[in-house]
Protein backbone atom coordinates (compact mmCIF):
# COMPACT_ATOMS: atom_id res chain seq x y z
CA UNK A 1 0.00 0.00 0.00
CA UNK A 2 1.37 3.69 -0.56
CA UNK A 3 0.57 6.68 0.50
CA UNK A 4 2.56 9.99 0.47
CA UNK A 5 4.55 12.41 3.54
CA UNK A 6 4.95 16.09 2.53
CA UNK A 7 8.78 16.87 3.66
CA UNK A 8 9.25 20.50 3.74
CA UNK A 9 12.56 21.85 3.97
CA UNK A 10 14.33 25.83 2.90
CA UNK A 11 10.36 26.53 1.57
CA UNK A 12 10.14 24.10 -0.35
CA UNK A 13 8.22 21.19 -0.28
CA UNK A 14 8.71 16.96 -1.33
CA UNK A 15 6.07 14.81 -1.48
CA UNK A 16 7.77 11.22 -0.84
CA UNK A 17 6.16 8.15 -1.23
CA UNK A 18 5.32 6.36 2.29
CA UNK A 19 4.85 2.74 2.02
CA UNK A 20 3.51 0.50 3.95
CA UNK A 21 4.45 -3.13 4.60
CA UNK A 22 2.06 -6.22 5.25
CA UNK A 23 2.71 -5.95 9.40
CA UNK A 24 2.11 -2.47 9.05
CA UNK A 25 5.62 -1.24 9.47
CA UNK A 26 6.17 1.86 6.97
CA UNK A 27 8.87 2.34 4.33
CA UNK A 28 9.37 6.41 2.72
CA UNK A 29 11.33 5.34 -0.90
CA UNK A 30 13.16 8.33 -1.70
CA UNK A 31 16.30 9.63 -3.82
CA UNK A 32 18.28 8.03 -0.49
CA UNK A 33 21.78 8.80 -0.38
CA UNK A 34 23.64 5.46 0.38
CA UNK A 35 26.71 7.09 1.94
CA UNK A 36 28.91 10.46 1.93
CA UNK A 37 31.30 10.72 -0.74
CA UNK A 38 34.01 13.05 -1.45
CA UNK A 39 35.36 10.87 -4.43
CA UNK A 40 32.44 12.09 -7.69
CA UNK A 41 29.95 14.42 -8.46
CA UNK A 42 27.21 13.87 -10.81
CA UNK A 43 24.30 16.47 -12.17
CA UNK A 44 22.09 13.91 -13.94
CA UNK A 45 19.90 16.92 -14.92
CA UNK A 46 22.84 19.15 -16.59
CA UNK A 47 24.77 16.41 -17.44
CA UNK A 48 27.80 17.40 -15.26
CA UNK A 49 30.73 14.98 -14.17
CA UNK A 50 33.72 15.52 -11.71
CA UNK A 51 36.30 13.78 -10.17
CA UNK A 52 37.53 15.24 -6.94
CA UNK A 53 35.94 18.85 -8.93
CA UNK A 54 38.13 18.51 -11.95
CA UNK A 55 35.81 17.99 -15.17
CA UNK A 56 35.69 14.54 -16.61
CA UNK A 57 36.39 17.13 -19.73
CA UNK A 58 39.35 18.86 -18.76
CA UNK A 59 40.81 14.86 -17.71
CA UNK A 60 40.03 13.32 -20.48
CA UNK A 61 41.92 16.15 -22.43
CA UNK A 62 45.05 16.65 -20.76
CA UNK A 63 45.33 13.73 -18.26
CA UNK A 64 46.40 10.57 -18.19
CA UNK A 65 44.59 7.57 -16.86
CA UNK A 66 47.31 6.73 -14.73
CA UNK A 67 47.39 10.50 -13.49
CA UNK A 68 43.56 9.87 -12.81
CA UNK A 69 43.76 7.25 -11.01
CA UNK A 70 45.95 9.17 -8.84
CA UNK A 71 43.83 11.17 -8.22
CA UNK A 72 40.51 9.18 -7.68
CA UNK A 73 42.91 7.39 -4.93
CA UNK A 74 44.44 10.05 -3.08
CA UNK A 75 41.92 13.10 -3.50
CA UNK A 76 44.87 15.31 -5.76
CA UNK A 77 46.49 15.48 -8.29
CA UNK A 78 50.50 14.14 -8.28
CA UNK A 79 53.17 16.08 -8.07
CA UNK A 80 56.02 14.97 -10.38
CA UNK A 81 57.51 13.05 -7.65
CA UNK A 82 54.69 11.40 -6.57
CA UNK A 83 53.58 10.57 -10.08
CA UNK A 84 57.74 9.17 -10.28
CA UNK A 85 57.03 6.76 -7.30
CA UNK A 86 53.41 6.14 -8.62
CA UNK A 87 54.61 4.91 -11.90
CA UNK A 88 57.88 2.64 -9.91
CA UNK A 89 55.35 1.17 -7.71
CA UNK A 90 53.36 -0.01 -10.89
CA UNK A 91 56.16 -1.24 -12.64
CA UNK A 92 57.60 -3.04 -9.86
CA UNK A 93 54.37 -4.88 -9.53
CA UNK A 94 53.02 -5.38 -12.76
CA UNK A 95 53.95 -9.11 -13.35
CA UNK A 96 51.58 -11.73 -12.40
CA UNK A 97 53.05 -15.44 -10.36
CA UNK A 98 53.43 -17.67 -13.00
CA UNK A 99 51.78 -20.35 -11.43
CA UNK A 100 48.46 -18.47 -12.29
CA UNK A 101 48.72 -19.29 -15.87
CA UNK A 102 47.84 -22.83 -15.13
CA UNK A 103 44.09 -21.49 -13.87
CA UNK A 104 43.82 -19.77 -17.26
CA UNK A 105 44.15 -22.85 -19.13
CA UNK A 106 42.22 -24.29 -17.16
CA UNK A 107 38.89 -22.46 -17.89
CA UNK A 108 36.53 -23.73 -20.49
CA UNK A 109 37.79 -21.75 -24.18
CA UNK A 110 34.06 -20.60 -24.26
CA UNK A 111 34.57 -19.03 -21.05
CA UNK A 112 34.14 -15.27 -20.70
CA UNK A 113 36.38 -13.46 -19.81
CA UNK A 114 34.49 -11.32 -17.07
CA UNK A 115 33.73 -14.65 -15.35
CA UNK A 116 37.23 -15.57 -15.51
CA UNK A 117 38.80 -11.95 -13.94
CA UNK A 118 36.52 -11.76 -11.51
CA UNK A 119 37.91 -15.09 -10.90
CA UNK A 120 41.15 -14.38 -10.77
CA UNK A 121 41.47 -11.33 -9.10
CA UNK A 122 39.47 -12.81 -6.34
CA UNK A 123 42.11 -15.82 -6.13
CA UNK A 124 44.80 -12.60 -6.42
CA UNK A 125 45.18 -12.56 -2.64
CA UNK A 126 46.36 -16.26 -2.20
CA UNK A 127 49.31 -15.31 -3.96
CA UNK A 128 49.88 -12.37 -2.55
CA UNK A 129 48.40 -11.51 1.18
CA UNK A 130 46.83 -8.31 1.53
CA UNK A 131 48.73 -4.99 3.25
CA UNK A 132 46.15 -3.12 4.88
CA UNK A 133 47.69 -1.45 8.05
CA UNK A 134 50.21 0.93 7.15
CA UNK A 135 49.21 3.57 4.32
CA UNK A 136 52.72 2.49 2.49
CA UNK A 137 51.63 -1.00 2.64
CA UNK A 138 47.72 0.08 1.26
CA UNK A 139 49.42 1.84 -1.15
CA UNK A 140 51.35 -1.56 -2.35
CA UNK A 141 47.94 -3.89 -2.77
CA UNK A 142 46.19 -0.69 -4.60
CA UNK A 143 49.30 -0.56 -6.99
CA UNK A 144 49.74 -4.19 -7.30
CA UNK A 145 45.74 -4.55 -8.13
CA UNK A 146 46.12 -1.75 -10.84
CA UNK A 147 49.00 -3.11 -12.63
CA UNK A 148 48.36 -6.99 -11.99
CA UNK A 149 44.87 -6.56 -13.34
CA UNK A 150 45.98 -4.68 -16.44
CA UNK A 151 48.76 -7.68 -17.28
CA UNK A 152 46.15 -10.37 -16.34
CA UNK A 153 43.78 -8.48 -18.69
CA UNK A 154 45.96 -8.99 -21.46
CA UNK A 155 47.07 -12.39 -20.64
CA UNK A 156 43.61 -13.77 -20.57
CA UNK A 157 43.67 -12.75 -24.42
CA UNK A 158 47.07 -14.22 -25.00
CA UNK A 159 46.01 -17.83 -23.45
CA UNK A 160 42.35 -17.79 -25.32
CA UNK A 161 44.10 -17.41 -28.54
CA UNK A 162 46.69 -20.19 -27.61
CA UNK A 163 49.46 -17.45 -27.96
CA UNK A 164 52.65 -16.91 -26.00
CA UNK A 165 51.68 -14.86 -22.93
CA UNK A 166 53.98 -10.69 -23.47
CA UNK A 167 55.08 -9.83 -20.53
CA UNK A 168 54.85 -6.17 -18.93
CA UNK A 169 57.73 -4.00 -19.56
CA UNK A 170 59.27 -0.99 -17.72
CA UNK A 171 59.84 1.25 -20.60
CA UNK A 172 56.60 1.78 -21.13
CA UNK A 173 53.01 3.87 -20.23
CA UNK A 174 50.40 2.16 -18.54
CA UNK A 175 48.51 2.32 -21.76
CA UNK A 176 51.53 1.46 -24.04
CA UNK A 177 52.08 -1.50 -21.88
CA UNK A 178 48.99 -2.76 -22.06
CA UNK A 179 48.64 -2.81 -25.71
CA UNK A 180 51.41 -4.24 -26.45
CA UNK A 181 51.05 -7.14 -23.96
CA UNK A 182 47.86 -7.57 -25.93
CA UNK A 183 49.11 -7.09 -29.76
CA UNK A 184 52.20 -7.59 -29.57
CA UNK A 185 53.82 -10.98 -31.49
CA UNK A 186 56.85 -12.82 -31.46
CA UNK A 187 56.14 -13.06 -35.80
CA UNK A 188 54.53 -9.27 -35.82
CA UNK A 189 56.10 -6.42 -33.57
CA UNK A 190 53.34 -4.32 -32.08
CA UNK A 191 54.00 -0.71 -33.42
CA UNK A 192 52.73 1.62 -30.25
CA UNK A 193 50.66 4.78 -32.18
CA UNK A 194 50.39 8.07 -29.77
CA UNK A 195 46.93 8.50 -31.24
CA UNK A 196 46.01 4.87 -29.96
CA UNK A 197 47.44 5.48 -26.55
CA UNK A 198 45.66 8.74 -26.34
CA UNK A 199 42.51 7.08 -27.21
CA UNK A 200 42.61 4.47 -24.56
CA UNK A 201 43.90 6.65 -22.19
CA UNK A 202 40.40 8.76 -22.81
CA UNK A 203 38.54 5.57 -23.08
CA UNK A 204 40.05 4.39 -19.28
CA UNK A 205 39.61 7.95 -18.04
CA UNK A 206 35.84 8.10 -18.82
CA UNK A 207 35.07 5.28 -16.96
CA UNK A 208 37.28 5.40 -13.81
CA UNK A 209 34.31 6.92 -11.69
CA UNK A 210 30.46 6.91 -11.51
CA UNK A 211 29.76 7.30 -8.15
CA UNK A 212 26.89 5.07 -6.48
CA UNK A 213 27.02 2.88 -9.53
CA UNK A 214 25.90 -0.77 -9.31
CA UNK A 215 29.28 -2.26 -8.91
CA UNK A 216 30.83 0.66 -6.66
CA UNK A 217 28.03 -0.36 -4.30
CA UNK A 218 28.74 -3.90 -4.43
CA UNK A 219 32.35 -2.84 -3.71
CA UNK A 220 31.18 -0.87 -1.49
CA UNK A 221 28.38 -3.15 0.37
CA UNK A 222 30.87 -6.77 0.48
CA UNK A 223 33.85 -4.28 1.40
CA UNK A 224 32.13 -3.07 4.69
CA UNK A 225 32.45 -6.88 6.04
CA UNK A 226 35.85 -5.78 6.43
CA UNK A 227 36.77 -8.54 3.62
CA UNK A 228 39.74 -8.39 1.70
CA UNK A 229 40.13 -5.54 -0.85
CA UNK A 230 40.84 -8.14 -3.68
CA UNK A 231 36.96 -10.22 -2.82
CA UNK A 232 35.56 -6.73 -3.07
CA UNK A 233 36.84 -5.94 -6.24
CA UNK A 234 35.64 -9.58 -7.31
CA UNK A 235 32.03 -8.67 -6.45
CA UNK A 236 32.52 -5.17 -8.49
CA UNK A 237 33.80 -7.04 -11.46
CA UNK A 238 30.85 -9.65 -11.05
CA UNK A 239 28.21 -6.84 -11.12
CA UNK A 240 29.69 -4.71 -14.22
CA UNK A 241 29.34 -7.74 -16.30
CA UNK A 242 25.68 -7.59 -16.30
CA UNK A 243 24.02 -6.26 -19.97
CA UNK A 244 22.44 -3.40 -17.90
CA UNK A 245 25.79 -2.20 -16.87
CA UNK A 246 29.32 -2.56 -18.06
CA UNK A 247 28.23 -5.53 -20.42
CA UNK A 248 26.33 -2.81 -22.37
CA UNK A 249 29.30 -2.34 -24.29
CA UNK A 250 29.45 -5.80 -25.59
CA UNK A 251 25.80 -5.57 -26.60
CA UNK A 252 25.41 -2.25 -28.00
CA UNK A 253 27.97 -3.37 -30.99
CA UNK A 254 26.52 -7.03 -31.18
CA UNK A 255 23.54 -4.81 -31.70
CA UNK A 256 24.98 -2.39 -34.48
CA UNK A 257 26.19 -5.24 -35.95
CA UNK A 258 22.48 -7.32 -36.26
CA UNK A 259 21.37 -3.86 -37.48
CA UNK A 260 24.40 -3.45 -40.33
CA UNK A 261 23.96 -7.32 -41.30
CA UNK A 262 19.81 -7.75 -41.48
CA UNK A 263 19.37 -3.64 -41.75
CA UNK A 264 16.04 -3.90 -38.93
CA UNK A 265 17.25 -0.22 -37.21
CA UNK A 266 13.63 0.91 -37.14
CA UNK A 267 12.27 -2.11 -36.08
CA UNK A 268 14.69 -2.30 -33.10
CA UNK A 269 13.24 1.21 -32.15
CA UNK A 270 9.79 -0.09 -32.16
CA UNK A 271 10.61 -2.74 -30.13
CA UNK A 272 12.45 -0.55 -27.53
CA UNK A 273 9.11 1.56 -27.19
CA UNK A 274 7.18 -1.28 -27.20
CA UNK A 275 5.71 -2.12 -23.29
CA UNK A 276 5.08 -5.76 -23.76
CA UNK A 277 8.74 -6.43 -25.44
CA UNK A 278 11.05 -6.89 -22.53
CA UNK A 279 14.14 -5.16 -25.23
CA UNK A 280 15.71 -2.13 -23.94
CA UNK A 281 18.06 -0.10 -26.30
CA UNK A 282 21.39 -1.18 -25.36
CA UNK A 283 23.36 2.24 -24.70
CA UNK A 284 20.79 4.04 -24.46
CA UNK A 285 19.05 5.36 -20.90
CA UNK A 286 20.87 5.98 -17.38
CA UNK A 287 19.80 6.13 -13.99
CA UNK A 288 21.27 9.51 -12.92
CA UNK A 289 21.14 11.28 -16.01
CA UNK A 290 18.14 12.54 -17.77
CA UNK A 291 20.02 14.08 -20.60
CA UNK A 292 23.06 13.60 -22.90
CA UNK A 293 25.45 11.50 -20.96
CA UNK A 294 28.89 13.92 -21.09
CA UNK A 295 31.28 10.47 -21.35
CA UNK A 296 28.99 9.84 -24.05
CA UNK A 297 29.67 13.15 -25.93
CA UNK A 298 33.44 12.71 -25.59
CA UNK A 299 33.00 9.25 -26.28
CA UNK A 300 31.48 9.85 -29.76
CA UNK A 301 33.80 12.77 -31.07
CA UNK A 302 36.97 10.72 -30.04
CA UNK A 303 35.01 7.87 -32.38
CA UNK A 304 35.71 10.31 -35.04
CA UNK A 305 39.01 11.43 -34.75
CA UNK A 306 39.98 8.03 -33.99
CA UNK A 307 38.85 6.41 -36.70
CA UNK A 308 40.06 9.68 -39.00
CA UNK A 309 43.55 9.49 -37.61
CA UNK A 310 43.75 5.70 -38.39
CA UNK A 311 41.77 6.06 -41.53
CA UNK A 312 39.59 3.24 -40.77
CA UNK A 313 35.70 3.28 -41.95
CA UNK A 314 33.69 1.79 -39.51
CA UNK A 315 30.52 0.54 -40.88
CA UNK A 316 29.08 0.52 -37.44
CA UNK A 317 29.58 4.25 -36.76
CA UNK A 318 27.36 5.10 -39.51
CA UNK A 319 24.65 2.93 -38.32
CA UNK A 320 25.39 4.37 -34.22
CA UNK A 321 24.83 7.82 -36.01
CA UNK A 322 22.17 6.82 -38.09
CA UNK A 323 20.08 5.10 -34.74
CA UNK A 324 20.90 8.07 -32.38
CA UNK A 325 19.20 10.38 -34.97
CA UNK A 326 16.42 8.07 -35.08
CA UNK A 327 16.22 7.25 -31.23
CA UNK A 328 17.12 11.38 -30.42
CA UNK A 329 13.38 12.09 -32.42
CA UNK A 330 11.39 9.72 -30.84
CA UNK A 331 8.30 10.53 -29.03
CA UNK A 332 9.36 7.95 -26.57
CA UNK A 333 12.47 8.48 -26.30
CA UNK A 334 11.91 11.98 -25.67
CA UNK A 335 9.73 11.48 -23.21
CA UNK A 336 11.90 9.22 -21.25
CA UNK A 337 14.76 11.15 -21.40
CA UNK A 338 16.68 8.68 -23.01
CA UNK A 339 19.77 9.66 -24.45
CA UNK A 340 23.42 7.75 -25.76
CA UNK A 341 25.51 6.81 -22.37
CA UNK A 342 29.19 5.95 -21.93
CA UNK A 343 28.10 2.24 -23.64
CA UNK A 344 27.16 3.68 -26.85
CA UNK A 345 30.33 4.95 -28.67
CA UNK A 346 32.87 3.07 -26.61
CA UNK A 347 32.91 -0.39 -28.63
CA UNK A 348 33.53 1.46 -32.22
CA UNK A 349 36.77 3.05 -29.92
CA UNK A 350 37.76 -0.36 -29.10
CA UNK A 351 37.02 -1.81 -32.11
CA UNK A 352 38.99 0.62 -33.95
CA UNK A 353 42.38 0.03 -31.32
CA UNK A 354 41.74 -4.23 -31.89
CA UNK A 355 40.24 -5.07 -28.70
CA UNK A 356 38.02 -8.03 -29.08
CA UNK A 357 34.39 -7.46 -28.50
CA UNK A 358 33.83 -10.09 -25.70
CA UNK A 359 36.85 -7.96 -23.49
CA UNK A 360 34.84 -4.92 -24.23
CA UNK A 361 33.52 -5.16 -20.31
CA UNK A 362 37.29 -6.15 -19.15
CA UNK A 363 38.33 -3.25 -20.68
CA UNK A 364 34.94 -1.20 -18.51
CA UNK A 365 36.88 -3.21 -15.95
CA UNK A 366 40.03 -2.05 -16.08
CA UNK A 367 39.05 1.81 -16.46
CA UNK A 368 36.98 1.64 -13.07
CA UNK A 369 39.28 0.42 -10.96
CA UNK A 370 40.60 3.55 -9.50
CA UNK A 371 37.14 4.25 -8.45
CA UNK A 372 36.56 1.08 -6.93
CA UNK A 373 39.67 1.17 -5.25
CA UNK A 374 39.14 4.82 -3.83
CA UNK A 375 35.36 4.53 -2.37
CA UNK A 376 36.41 1.07 -0.91
CA UNK A 377 39.07 3.49 0.69
CA UNK A 378 37.00 6.22 1.72
CA UNK A 379 34.89 3.95 2.89
CA UNK A 380 37.40 1.83 5.17
CA UNK A 381 39.02 5.43 6.32
CA UNK A 382 35.25 6.48 7.18
CA UNK A 383 34.88 6.30 11.01
CA UNK A 384 31.44 6.57 10.90
CA UNK A 385 31.01 3.64 8.24
CA UNK A 386 29.21 0.28 9.63
CA UNK A 387 28.54 -2.77 7.80
CA UNK A 388 26.55 -2.35 5.29
CA UNK A 389 22.85 -4.06 6.42
CA UNK A 390 19.92 -2.36 4.26
CA UNK A 391 16.31 -2.82 5.78
CA UNK A 392 12.88 -3.86 3.28
CA UNK A 393 9.40 -3.95 3.94
CA UNK A 394 7.70 -7.00 4.57
CA UNK A 395 5.72 -7.83 1.84
CA UNK A 396 4.93 -11.48 2.80
CA UNK A 397 1.66 -13.36 4.75
CA UNK A 398 0.78 -12.47 8.44
CA UNK A 399 2.20 -15.38 10.71
CA UNK A 400 0.53 -18.78 10.05
CA UNK A 401 0.81 -22.40 12.08
CA UNK A 402 2.86 -25.23 10.39
CA UNK A 403 1.06 -27.75 8.78
CA UNK A 404 2.24 -31.05 8.24
CA UNK A 405 2.85 -32.52 4.56
CA UNK A 406 -0.42 -35.22 4.70
CA UNK A 407 -2.72 -32.53 5.77
CA UNK A 408 -1.63 -30.01 2.76
CA UNK A 409 -4.00 -29.60 -0.01
N1 LIG B 1 15.37 1.24 -24.16
C1 LIG B 1 14.03 1.33 -24.04
N2 LIG B 1 13.39 1.78 -22.95
C2 LIG B 1 14.15 2.15 -21.91
C3 LIG B 1 15.56 2.07 -21.95
C4 LIG B 1 16.16 1.60 -23.14
N3 LIG B 1 17.49 1.52 -23.24
N4 LIG B 1 16.07 2.51 -20.76
C5 LIG B 1 15.01 2.83 -20.00
N5 LIG B 1 13.86 2.62 -20.69
C6 LIG B 1 12.50 2.90 -20.23
C7 LIG B 1 11.98 1.81 -19.30
O1 LIG B 1 11.38 0.78 -20.03
C8 LIG B 1 11.01 2.60 -18.45
O2 LIG B 1 9.85 2.78 -19.20
P1 LIG B 1 8.39 2.90 -18.49
O3 LIG B 1 8.53 3.94 -17.41
O4 LIG B 1 7.50 3.32 -19.59
O5 LIG B 1 8.11 1.55 -17.93
C9 LIG B 1 11.70 3.95 -18.31
O6 LIG B 1 12.54 4.10 -19.47
C10 LIG B 1 12.54 4.13 -17.09
O7 LIG B 1 13.36 3.01 -17.00
P2 LIG B 1 13.90 2.45 -15.64
O8 LIG B 1 14.04 0.97 -15.76
O9 LIG B 1 13.11 2.96 -14.48
O10 LIG B 1 15.26 3.15 -15.60
P3 LIG B 1 16.47 2.63 -14.85
O11 LIG B 1 17.07 3.79 -14.21
O12 LIG B 1 16.14 1.48 -13.97
O13 LIG B 1 17.35 2.03 -16.02
C11 LIG B 1 19.20 1.46 -17.29
C12 LIG B 1 18.62 2.45 -16.28
C13 LIG B 1 20.60 1.91 -17.65
C14 LIG B 1 19.27 0.08 -16.64
C15 LIG B 1 18.29 1.42 -18.54
O14 LIG B 1 18.25 2.70 -19.14
C16 LIG B 1 18.72 0.38 -19.54
O15 LIG B 1 18.36 -0.79 -19.39
N6 LIG B 1 19.53 0.77 -20.58
C17 LIG B 1 20.07 -0.19 -21.51
C18 LIG B 1 21.31 -0.85 -20.91
C19 LIG B 1 22.49 0.10 -20.86
O16 LIG B 1 22.80 0.80 -21.82
N7 LIG B 1 23.19 0.11 -19.71
C20 LIG B 1 24.40 0.94 -19.51
C21 LIG B 1 24.16 2.05 -18.54
S1 LIG B 1 25.45 3.30 -18.55
C22 LIG B 1 26.91 2.52 -18.07
C23 LIG B 1 26.84 1.79 -16.79
O17 LIG B 1 26.36 2.29 -15.78
O18 LIG B 1 27.30 0.67 -16.77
Amino acid sequence: MTDHVTLTHAGKSYRLPLVIGSQGELAIFANTGSCKSAITFLDGEKGILRYRGIPVEQLAERSTFKETAYLLINGELPTQKALTRFSVLLNDHSLVHEDMKIFYQSFPRSSHPMGILSAMVNALRSFYPELQRLEEEIDITVTRLLSKVRTMAAMSYKISRGHTVVYPRPDLTYCANFLNMMFDSPVRPYEIDADVVKALNVFLILHADHEQNCSTAAVRVVGSARVNLYAAISAGIAALWGPLHGGANQAVIETLDAIARHGNLRELVARARDRSDPFRLPGFGHRIYRTYDPRARIMKRMAHVLLEKLAISDPLLDVARELEEIALKDDYFIDHHLYPNVDFYSGIVLRAIGIPTNMFTVMFAIGRLPGWIAQWKESMEDPEWRLCRPRQLYTGPQERPYIPIEERS
